[in-house]
Parts: structure tokens; sequence; C-alpha cells
């Protein structure tokens, strides 16, 4: 078995690492991992081998480098053949509101990360994960986006656009990716206890943590599913989401609490 998850450092592609390696211990198995900061990659990787006994390559790199995430690619597949899963996770979060000139950046950094690093993981993989399909390997590309990218919430302008941008491109490349064998499984959680969330201090319907997300995900990524939103009753909501025509949108959002803005440069 073979997996490479970008976001590892944190949150759900931490915990995904993890649950992975749990499910897969002893058992031949490499688990690729990236992010920006690597002692954070160290410390998993160092987690991963003591506990478990896996195998981890780690790969500090900003998914908005095309070139490192072409060399990270490069190396994995060369040391360990093509992934049977690769999972986008790196992503981040905060408010943006159009009208201060500041959020400009912050938006260009959003869409950088959550869309175009979508691009970036998935590209240099491609070629080689299609030659392990043909050979009969299991080959599944998995994006994760979120019930943000549904309808546009308030005061995360930059977020809902990059996350329905996220699933959109996720069913093209679904599509496409069909005729070769290679799955694409776009997830979109609900809330789950992370850092991106910890800074929220508005309720969070039906959160969840982060290990237990982690055991969902992957359930779905292994049952093939082409679009999932975890948790099931955050489902539900989506569903609801969806439907209900802009005016009525309008009138639940009039006073839905705003995602903290945060000076851009962090990102
Ligand atoms: N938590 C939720 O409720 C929730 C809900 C819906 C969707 N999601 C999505 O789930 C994914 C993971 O989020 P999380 O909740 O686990 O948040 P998190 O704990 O903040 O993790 C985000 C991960 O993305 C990595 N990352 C961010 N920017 C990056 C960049 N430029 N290059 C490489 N890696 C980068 C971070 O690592 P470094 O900082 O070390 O680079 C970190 O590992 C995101 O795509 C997020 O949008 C989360």
């Amino acid at each position: 078995m073979k997996v490479f998850i970008t976001g590892a450092s944190s949150g759900i592609g931490e915990a995904l690492a993890l649950e992975y390696a749990k499910r897969h211990s002893n058992n031949n198995t490499i688990i690729g991992i990236a992010a920006r900061r690597s002692e954070h990659l160290q410390n998993l990787q160092s987690t991963l081998q003591s506990r478990y006994n896996i195998q981890c390559a780690i790969y500090p790199l900003d998914v908005r480098d095309s070139h490192a995430m072409a060399n990270a690619a490069a190396d994995f597949i060369q040391h360990y053949g093509a992934p049977n899963v690769l999972v986008a996770c790196a992503g981040v979060s905060c408010g943006t509101l159009t009208e201060h000139v500041e959020d400009i950046a912050a938006f260009k950094a959003v869409m950088d990360i959550n869309v175009l690093g979508l691009v970036h993981t998935f590209q240099p993989f491609i070629a080689s994960m299609r030659a392990a399909a043909k050979q009969g390997e299991n080959a599944q590309l998995v994006g994760i986006a979120s019930v943000a990218g549904i309808r546009g919430l308030p005061g995360a302008g930059a977020y809902s656009a990059s996350k329905a941008a996220a699933i959109s491109y996720l069913e093209s490349l679904r599509v496409e990716m069909a005729a070769d064998n290679i799955a694409v499984t776009t997830i979109a959680p609900g809330y789950i206890r992370t850092p991106m969330t910890a800074i929220n201090q508005y309720k969070m319907p039906f959160l969840m943590d982060a290990d237990v997300a982690a055991t969902k995900f992957i359930n779905a990524i292994e049952h093939k599913r082409r679009f999932v939103v975890i948790p099931w009753q955050m489902g539900w909501v989506a569903r609801l989401m969806r439907f209900i025509p802009p005016f009525l949108w309008d009138f639940a959002m009039k006073k839905a609490p705003h995602k903290k803005r945060l000076d851009w440069d962090w990102l």
C-alpha cells in the first residue's frame, strides 16, 4: 500500500496518515507526507515509524510551488512507485472581505493554495498512476473540498470560492480519469476539530474530532465514493443548502458569524 498525503503536518492530513498507518501497520506500507512545516513532518514520521513500523518519506514544500511538488512526486515514484492513494489535503482558511484592499492578497493566496495546489499535487503523479492502473493496481486521487464550497458564506468569499472551484475541478477530473481506471473522490467536510477551526468563536454544528473524521474519510475512499460529505448530518445540511432559493439563503445568512480576518502574510 502506497499513500501520499499533502497537508499532513496537522489536522485532517496528519490524522489520515495516522489512520492509514494504523490500518496497514507491518504491511509493506509506505506513506509520503508533504507540507511546509518540516519539523511537524519529522515528528509525524517518527511516530509512524516507532508506533506502527511504517516507512514514511517526508517532503517539506509549498503546494503553490509546482516545481517542488513535481520533484517530490518524482522522488516518491522513483523510490516506491506510483501511489495507490494520493490525498490533496493541504488548504487554508481565513475570513476575507472584498472591501479591504489588503484582503486581495489573501484572496490570491487562498485560491492558489486551495485550487491550484490541487492541480500541482495531482499533475506530476497522473502518468505513473495511469500506468499502474493499467497493471491492475489501485489508483485513486482524493481532494479535500468543503461544505463551504456549496454556497457562498458571508465573510469567507475567498474560502467559499476556492472550495466551490475545488468541487467543480475535482468533478471534471473524475470524469477525465474514468477511462484510465483512476478513481477520483471528493470529500467535503463539515466542521472538523483541527487548528483551522480552533480559532472559530462561533458554534460549529456536528463538530467531529479529526481522528474520527479520518476513519470515515478512509472508509469513503476505500468505497471509492465519488462525492461525500462528512459528517453525514452535514450531508443533509449540504443537500438543503444546494436547493434553497437565493432569497432564503440571504435570509438565513443575514446574521451568520464571520470567520476571523487574518494578516494575509501568514498564508
Ligand atoms: N477543519 C475543518 O472543519 C475543515 C472543513 C472543511 C474542509 N477542510 C479542509 O481540510 C483540509 C485540511 O484542513 P485542516 O482542518 O486539517 O487544517 P490544518 O490543521 O490547518 O491543516 C492544513 C494543512 O495544510 C497545510 N498547508 C497549508 N498551506 C500549505 C501550503 N501552501 N503548502 C503545503 N501545505 C500547506 C498545512 O501545513 P503547513 O502549514 O505546514 O504547510 C497543514 O498541514 C483543508 O483543505 C481544509 O480546507 C477542513
